[in-house]
């Protein structure tokens, strides 16, 4: 096992990514700190954690609080000595564009996403600094983050901020021998989220704000070099391994499991040449 006798905390465990990454790093041995503004997704992804054999809480927490991030820093400390691995997923859907999009959700999409990122990175790694952990600490991007999606203007706004704010964050914790590095999802299988969110008793999908790029994008599956999406368990496994001492030299790497997405040639269409055998 990569995470024997660590403790990470994961922000933003729905049934979906985050729950699946952390139930991920608790198959590695890791004990696990799952936060989520709803209390029921913190408390089933912690309970599920707990049925696997390993140590786990689950904290109702608004990751723009900074008085809440501080308590919740603090908590991990009490329940199981500090932190190790700091995971930041929590993220507000809202498919609108820069014409559409109102100030006010503007502004609370963003929050939630960069700011949230901010605040627990700025406890956790004192923390970390004030217990003398070389912890490790992963942001969750998306493909969205790397291109420009039209329909989507404050999600790719914050996941291309988050990209460098890992970068820099890398750079300015090296000295402590803290490790920040990002993963790179992409539209994602649901099958996992939605047999997770049966697993936990739990309503999944939470209600988006947006339409979709109103019909501009096709069926994601199409479009993918690999032919398939990928799961929340693909992700799991490639934070776990970010997370591990096996990536001990690795530092501001986005690492990308897209199935090729990003890498793909823009004009290259798998789907037309699979349909012309
Ligand atoms: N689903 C995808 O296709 C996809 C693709 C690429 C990247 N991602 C990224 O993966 C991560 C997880 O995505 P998901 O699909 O599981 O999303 P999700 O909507 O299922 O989960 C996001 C969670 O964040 C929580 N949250 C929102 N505001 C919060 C706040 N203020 N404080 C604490 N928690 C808050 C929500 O309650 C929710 O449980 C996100 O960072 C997302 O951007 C998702």
């Amino acid at each position: 096992m990569k995470l024997e006798g660590k403790v990470a905390l994961v922000t933003g465990t729905s049934p979906n990514i985050m729950g699946g990454i952390a139930e991920g790093l608790a198959e590695e041995g890791a004990d696990l700190v799952c936060i989520d503004i709803r209390a029921e997704y913190a408390e089933q992804c912690a309970q599920s954690v707990i049925n696997g054999g390993r140590r786990a809480i689950g904290i109702a927490c608004d990751v723009t609080d900074e008085e809440q991030v501080i308590a919740t820093v603090e908590r991990a400390k009490e329940s199981f000595g500090g932190l190790d691995i700091l995971v930041n997923g929590a993220t507000v859907f809202n498919t609108k564009g820069v014409l559409d999009m109102p100030l006010d959700e503007w502004r609370q999409q963003t929050d939630v996403m960069l700011t949230g990122a901010f605040l627990f990175t700025k406890h956790a790694a004192k923390q970390m600094i004030d217990l003398g952990r070389r912890g490790n600490m992963i942001n969750i991007i998306s493909t969205a983050g790397h291109q420009g999606e039209p329909g989507n203007i404050g999600y790719g706004t914050a996941k291309g901020g988050l990209l460098n704010f890992t970068r820099s964050v890398a750079m300015e914790l090296a000295q402590y021998g803290i490790r920040v590095n990002s993963v790179t999802p992409t539209a994602t299988d649901r099958t996992e989220g939605s047999e997770r969110a049966k697993r936990w008793g739990v309503d999944w999908p939470p209600p988006r704000r947006g339409q979709r790029n109103k019909g501009l994008l096709p069926d994601a599956s199409t479009g993918s070099p690999l032919r398939k999406l990928p799961s929340p368990s693909h992700y799991a496994k490639a934070a776990a391994f970010l997370a591990s001492d096996e990536a001990e030299m690795i530092t501001g790497l986005d690492l990308r499991v897209d199935a090729g997405a990003i890498s793909k040639y823009w004009i290259w269409d798998p789907s037309a040449e699979a349909s012309n055998g």
